[in-house]
């Protein structure tokens, strides 16, 4: 089957051109780096010729609602065009647990995605994961100022990206659902935790000072907003077990 990754160079599209090559499928990612912007609409029919299923795994970095919003109504709706004019048979789409109990910052625009496919004429089934392993370092790079690190304080039940991706093709290989069981990982973790544990791992030095960020969408965070509800499906492997089989020294554990 021919798959098209939206978003393929980010931290979850790569993991799943990969799972997907591995069961065989014919998988590419489609992003800026590869020609298809998804906001102007360049490159994305060229990208999606002959695709059967399109798994949209897009991001925006943000925490500012209009942002994200704008980013993902855009986004999502060149997708449903695409698609449905290409003939592609099941769209996939990566959303966040919990997004709808806290619609605040980056989860408004993810709000907005989901409404978008469902208010779409292209057949789609949206997944909901919690924050990745991987979500240590994105946080922890994007609130380093200098030698200071910050961590925010949050509370997750992070879930590996890998395990996220391989969960993702097979709902791919399936019909559209509309919406599947959301995942989690096995444990809950506090952010700012995994985020010096991530550090101690790469052998980085410096201050590190726990925070409680301001703003709508982290406090929902620290109250647990994030968190999967009892029939969320779980999967391995946990953090700490995780961050143990990251290359030390590569500079990039963590991506
Ligand atoms: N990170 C988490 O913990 C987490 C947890 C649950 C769900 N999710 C969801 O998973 C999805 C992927 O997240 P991520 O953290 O893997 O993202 P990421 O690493 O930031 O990657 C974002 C991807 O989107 C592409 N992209 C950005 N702007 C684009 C545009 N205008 N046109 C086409 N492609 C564009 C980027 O490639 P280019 O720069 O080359 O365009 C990149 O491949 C998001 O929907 C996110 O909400 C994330």
């Amino acid at each position: 089957m021919r798959i098209i990754v939206a978003g393929g160079t980010g931290v979850v599209g790569r993991e799943i051109v990969a799972a997907a090559r591995a069961r065989g499928h014919e998988a590419a990612g489609m992003s800026r780096a590869t020609g298809a912007d998804l906001q102007t609409g360049e490159g994305v029919a060229s990208a999606l010729r002959d695709a059967e299923v399109v798994i949209d795994a897009v991001s925006v970095a943000t925490m500012d609602a209009e942002t994200s919003t704008r980013f993902f109504r855009r986004s999502t709706q060149t997708l449903i065009d695409a698609a449905r004019r290409g003939g592609v048979r099941h769209i996939v789409a990566l959303s966040i647990v919990g997004v709808d109990r806290n619609p605040h910052g980056y989860y408004a625009g993810k709000v907005a995605q989901e409404e978008a496919y469902q208010a779409g004429d292209a057949p789609f089934t949206i997944v909901r994961a919690t924050q990745f392993h991987e979500f240590a370092g994105q946080v922890a790079r994007q609130a380093r100022f200098g030698p200071l690190q910050l961590a925010p304080r949050a509370r997750v039940q992070p879930v590996a990206a890998r395990a996220v991706a391989e969960h993702l093709v097979t709902v791919a290989e399936g019909a559209a659902r509309g919406r599947t069981s959301d995942i989690a990982g096995p444990r809950e973790e506090e952010l700012s935790a995994m985020i010096r544990a991530w550090r101690r791992h790469r052998g980085e030095r410096g201050p590190v000072l726990t925070v409680s960020l301001p703003g709508a969408q982290m406090r929902g965070m620290r109250q647990g907003l994030a968190l999967p509800d009892a029939d969320a499906r779980v999967l391995g492997p946990s953090f700490e077990d995780w961050l143990s089989a990251q290359p030390i020294n590569a500079g990039r554990a963590g991506r």
